[in-house]
């Protein structure tokens, strides 16, 4: 897959990963050679992404798992201003209806959504931070490595998913990868082969007219 058109509309949040498929290192090296190619404000390049593989993924997925459990987490701390409240809202009926899952079920949607806190199975976990004194606009170079990375992902066959649920347990997340405390934790991100069998894996999420988002003036 080389057009950049076809890779970007490949892209989506994959909620399945193939088990017992692992992640080629050069794969994963190439992808993140070319998302270090990301702009960033004066060329801070302030992204620092952390990913664990093997025996660290899987301890820092059961540390997580039982943090989840000891304290189930509040979503509505994730960010999300009440007036924009409503577009988790509709994400998840579309997310979850993918899956099968009926409106008001919800020890199924529970189960599943805590499924974000073991990557979703993913081989790849990874976890993206910026140094505390950053502001919005690094945040914003963050941003532009973390979708250079996902498309490099896609073009090379692999699926991905950023995870703000992940942040919500940062104390976990420091202690089980090291990340040191001046640097603030924005959110996980899940990598490996999707699981074409799983259906919602395929839904393709819709999106404003540009109209709503863009404003184009000419006099
Ligand atoms: C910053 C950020 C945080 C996200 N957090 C989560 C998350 O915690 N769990 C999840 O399942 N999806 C998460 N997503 C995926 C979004 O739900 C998804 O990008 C959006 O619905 C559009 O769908 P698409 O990525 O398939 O195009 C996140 C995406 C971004 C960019």
């Amino acid at each position: 897959m080389t057009d950049l058109d076809e890779v970007v509309r490949a892209r989506r949040s994959n909620r399945m990963f193939l088990p017992g498929r692992a992640v080629p290192r050069e794969l994963l090296d190439e992808a993140l050679e070319l998302a270090m190619r990301a702009p960033s404000n004066s060329n801070t390049q302030p992204w620092q992404l952390y990913l664990a593989t093997g025996e660290r993924r899987a301890r820092l997925a059961e540390a997580l798992l039982a943090a989840v459990d000891a304290t189930p987490p509040a979503l509505a701390a994730a960010g999300l201003p009440p007036k924009f409240a409503y577009r988790r809202m509709q994400c998840g009926a579309l997310v979850y209806g993918a899956m099968g899952i009926e409106r008001d079920d919800r020890e199924g949607r529970w189960k599943a959504q805590r499924r974000n806190w073991e990557f979703f199975g993913a081989p790849v976990a990874g976890v993206v931070c910026m140094h505390r004194d950053f502001g919005p606009v690094d945040a914003l170079g963050v941003g532009m490595f973390l979708q250079t990375l996902l498309l490099a992902l896609t073009e090379r066959g692999l699926g991905s998913c950023v995870q703000v649920s992940i942040a919500l347990y940062p104390d976990v997340l420091r202690e089980q990868l090291d990340i040191p405390d001046d640097l603030t934790v924005l959110c996980g991100l899940s990598i490996g082969y999707a699981d074409p069998a799983f259906p919602a894996n395929h839904l393709v999420m819709p999106r404003n007219p540009v109209g709503e988002n863009v404003v184009i003036l000419d006099s």
